[in-house]
């Protein structure tokens, strides 16, 4: 059942659980996705990003993610991840996805409110939904001891820039980044308390890969209700095919692509049933 992002936030938020954003790249992953959504009964968000279509472009995806999430039997929200340039996202909503990012989080306080009012309103008209960053979430390689090296999110920040665009979803800078840690990934979870009891949004993780379950699970006890997930989803099905190379290197190649999505499905289990995710599907 294709939905839109804000109902499967709303559903998150009176339920107290988190629900994965899981970023997919091909057929085999976004099958693998949805198969251990619906063998837990989990609501799911899939979906690419910007810097994430080396293949093929964001029509193909549209065509085959819209499809499969209509014909999925759990709640599904098509999401374009990460989008920097505005043609795209208004691409991204014209083709049907139910949810677009639009990332100005490097761009000013005033321009980041500018740019996401005036897509919300376009996003909204079009019954999709709409989410923004505010600070900045950096890349994992550029990590240092003391963690992420600035850009985190504040709280009376966050409030304003919540209440003067109408986004349906708010992205925090906590101390996670993107990509494989360099170092510890060190959460400021007294800043979160006080974002989540600042806000009236629904705020969401991103860099969930490598953070440690026991982190992101008391993120999503402070209010994170959409967890973003990609880097681990692209090792995991990367050493799987590895392996299986080694194995058979005369492996037939759509048997390869099964061997990735059967190891996308093992670790989505476990995101699912930590976030408490699981069993919540209302379809
Ligand atoms: P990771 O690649 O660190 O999991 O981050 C995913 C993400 O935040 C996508 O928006």
């Amino acid at each position: 059942m294709l939905v839109n992002l804000k109902t499967i936030l709303s559903g998150a938020r009176e339920g107290g659980y988190a629900v994965g954003l899981f970023n997919c790249v091909t057929l085999e992953m976004t099958r693998g996705i949805i198969a251990a959504a619906e063998e837990l009964r989990s609501p799911v968000i899939i979906g690419p990003g910007e810097s994430l279509l080396p293949g093929a472009s964001l029509p193909d995806y549209a065509d085959m993610m819209l499809g499969i999430a209509r014909r999925a039997s759990v709640p599904v929200a098509v999401h374009f991840d990460h989008g920097f340039t505005p043609e795209l996202v208004e691409e991204a909503i014209s083709l049907g996805f139910t949810s677009v990012m639009y990332d100005c989080s490097m761009l000013s306080f005033e321009e980041n409110v500018r740019r996401i009012r005036e897509m919300a309103k376009k996003a909204h008209a079009a019954g999709c939904s709409l989410e923004a960053e505010i600070g900045h979430v950096g890349q994992g390689e550029d990590y240092t001891e003391n963690g992420a090296a600035d850009g985190l999110t504040e709280p009376e920040t966050a409030r304003r820039f919540a209440e003067e665009t109408q986004v349906d979803a708010l992205a925090v800078a906590v101390g996670t980044a993107h990509g494989v840690y360099k170092g510890t990934p060190r959460l400021d979870f007294d800043r979160l308390k006080e974002i989540h009891e600042t806000v009236d949004v629904p705020l969401v993780l991103h860099g969930g890969s490598g953070t440690g379950m026991d982190n992101l699970v008391r993120a999503s006890r402070l209010g994170i209700r959409k967890l973003n997930i990609n880097t681990e989803l692209l090792i995991e099905a990367r050493e799987q095919v590895r392996r299986e190379l080694q194995e058979d290197p005369e492996i037939d190649y759509s048997v390869l692509l099964k061997h990735g999505k059967d190891a996308v499905v093992r670790r989505l289990r476990t995101y699912m049933q930590a976030l408490h995710s699981s069993g919540k599907a209302w379809s």
